[in-house]
């Protein structure tokens, strides 16, 4: 459909203590909020900083806030979020800005790594293949949180983050949990002991928010539960 008008864009600027600056924006048929933003930097300010790469939901880099939520600008249409010819873009919450709509993903990433996010395995390449059927309940649990792209959205959805900003968050949690349910993995002890303290699993107030943002449809509510449930047995069991 042909769309015309001007949208009334608001847009961060600056650091932290910035403030929102207004653009006017033409309307067109199927602009997303990715465009919005591409159209202010290449024809009214070429000094507003903001980050994008794949433009098709890959690779997450452009994840904004948009009117006060979280998204993906590259897959949220214009149409959609739309208020009285009006929309607000500021960067992720939950993170430092490093400048305008880009923040600094470092704690996000080093919060992984507190998570024990990396798979270790026991087998060389000279081993034969280990193989984990499609259909085991344990396949199924890791499969469910897998495909997540590491964008921050549920990261920046998290009020107990906001709180507690040494939480490890939905994200490094949900990793964790696709690993604890690997059965290749050798890390599992490990593992279960970092996702267990005041900052992990536990401190998790199951709001959901996490889960009603994820553009991947992952549930890392559900992999936090699932934590929740394994770290007990084990510390009952290990101490
Ligand atoms: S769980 Fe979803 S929202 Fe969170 S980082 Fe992964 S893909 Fe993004
Ligand atoms: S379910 Fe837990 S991790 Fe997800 S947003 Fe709520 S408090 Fe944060
Ligand atoms: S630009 Fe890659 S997900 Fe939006």
């Amino acid at each position: 459909m042909q769309r015309h008008g001007t949208l009334s864009v608001r847009v961060w600027r600056g650091s932290a203590d910035g403030a929102f600056q207004e653009f006017p924006v033409p309307r067109h048929a199927s602009q997303t909020v990715l465009d919005v933003v591409t159209y202010i930097q290449r024809a009214l300010d070429p000094t507003l900083a903001y980050r994008f790469a794949c433009r098709v939901g890959m690779c997450g880099s452009c994840a904004m806030n948009v009117n006060g939520a979280p998204r993906w600008t590259c897959r949220t249409h214009v149409d959609k979020v739309v208020r009285n010819d009006a929309i607000e873009i500021a960067p992720l919450r939950n993170l430092p800005v490093i400048r305008d709509l880009v923040t600094d993903m470092r704690e996000f990433f080093d919060k992984w790594a507190r998570a024990k996010g990396s798979f270790e395995g026991s087998r060389t390449r000279h081993d034969p293949f280990h193989e984990v059927p499609p259909g085991s309940e344990n396949r199924k649990q890791a499969d469910a949180g897998i495909e997540c792209i590491g964008c921050g959205v549920c990261y920046s959805a998290c009020d107990v983050v906001k709180w507690n900003p040494g939480y490890l968050g939905p994200a490094a949690l949900n990793r964790a949990w696709t690993l604890v349910t690997d059965e290749r993995d050798t890390a599992r002890a490990e593992r279960l002991r970092a996702v267990a303290g005041d900052a992990g699993c536990h401190a998790c107030h199951t709001h959901m928010e996490c889960t009603e943002r994820c553009p991947k449809g992952i549930s890392p509510t559900a992999g936090i539960a699932g934590l929740k449930r394994e770290t007990a047995a084990f510390l009952m069991k290990n101490g």
